[in-house]
């Protein structure tokens, strides 16, 4: 055989393996945090995942278990070295401290070390996860500046290094267009990484940062970031909301078809990396028992409820 051949068929026979290698139904762990004072009366101390995630990574062929915060009844640690990624959602909770921002430190100490001994091991952080994995990957230094940016609806405008970033070098025309030419993006937030302080805290040595938007007073912000060396994505925006939240709160999210492609691209991107992990469950009955299937989704999207978000899961508090 000559040496082009043998070299083929090498390619042939790794990248087969990397085919065979490929995890099709992967599991994403996803972190609760307490319930808002406004819903609390549902579960006093409780915590909560919007259903929006988890539809999110269902609609791509992911399963999800939850990451209940603050419980002691989850060994978190296990369940870490049985799932094939995690997502960190947005919401109202503190980053520097409460059960929330905890797990997230347990979970990005856990994949950190993970992808170091050469595991695969993903994470989604979306709105408030996007700025807890800032902050933790600076070792919890204040780097946010108060900004104006909730219930605005924006496009991304890319940095020259979007087309070395892994989430976008791989997405169509289309998915660029919609997303640099109209108001997609859902944005529910009032603290923005502006690109003074990514550089005063020298967050580029663990962040490639790949897209920007502008508040309700033009500040800039970094909308897209992903770590440079680890398999970590942050979006400041709510790819989720997209085609999953329709509350009478919120009539200005965007749900167009070019909206929803968007969101499902996302979600893509994300589940599909986590197809690289290899990681499983012990036993199926143990999968079987932390799928969020044992749960059911609570409807507090009605205008009487005026929740923001359309169900949410709730995790009553443990006695
Ligand atoms: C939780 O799981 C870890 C890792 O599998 C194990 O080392 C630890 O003993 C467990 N903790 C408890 C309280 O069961
Ligand atoms: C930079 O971070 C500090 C917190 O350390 C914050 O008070 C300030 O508003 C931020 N400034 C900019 C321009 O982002
Ligand atoms: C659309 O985005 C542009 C650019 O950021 C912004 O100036 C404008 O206010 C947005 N329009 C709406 C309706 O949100």
């Amino acid at each position: 055989m000559s040496r082009a051949k043998e070299l083929i068929t090498l390619l042939c026979i790794l990248t087969s393996q990397n085919v065979l290698a490929q995890n099709a139904a992967p599991v994403i762990g996803i972190i609760s945090q307490p319930i808002s004072h406004s819903l609390d009366y549902l579960s006093p101390g409780g915590t909560y995942i919007a259903a929006s995630y988890v539809k999110w990574i269902e609609s791509v062929g992911g399963r999800v278990v939850p990451l209940i915060a603050g419980s002691s009844q989850q060994n978190h640690s296990q369940l870490f070295e049985s799932l094939n990624g995690i997502l960190i959602p947005g919401g109202g909770n503190s980053i520097y401290d409460s059960s929330y921002a905890s797990l997230g430190k347990e979970a990005f100490e856990f994949a950190k070390a993970a992808n170091e001994r050469g595991e695969y091991f993903p994470i989604w952080g979306t709105c408030l996860g996007f700025e807890l994995l800032g902050l933790l990957s600076i070792e919890g230094q204040h780097y946010l500046k108060r900004c104006s940016a909730s219930n605005i609806h924006l496009p991304l405008e890319f940095l020259p290094e979007w087309e070395q970033s892994k989430i976008f070098r791989e997405a169509s025309d289309g998915i660029l267009d919609s997303l640099s030419s109209q108001n997609i993006t859902a944005n529910f937030h009032v603290w923005c990484l502006t690109m003074e302080n990514f550089t005063k805290f020298e967050m580029d040595r663990f962040w490639l940062p790949i897209t920007i938007s502008h508040d309700e007073d033009g500040v800039e912000f970094i909308s897209t970031m992903e770590a440079r060396d680890y398999p970590f994505y942050g979006t400041q925006f709510h790819p989720e909301k997209n085609n999953f939240e329709f509350p009478a709160k919120y009539p200005e999210i965007p749900h167009s078809r070019e909206a929803v492609e968007v969101s499902i691209y996302f979600a893509s991107f994300f589940v599909n990396d986590a197809r690289k992990s290899q990681q499983t469950f012990p036993t199926n009955l143990e999968l079987e028992q932390n799928l969020i299937y044992n749960h059911k989704p609570v409807f507090v999207g009605t205008e009487e409820i005026n929740s923001g978000f359309m169900q949410i899961y709730i995790f009553d508090k443990e006695i």
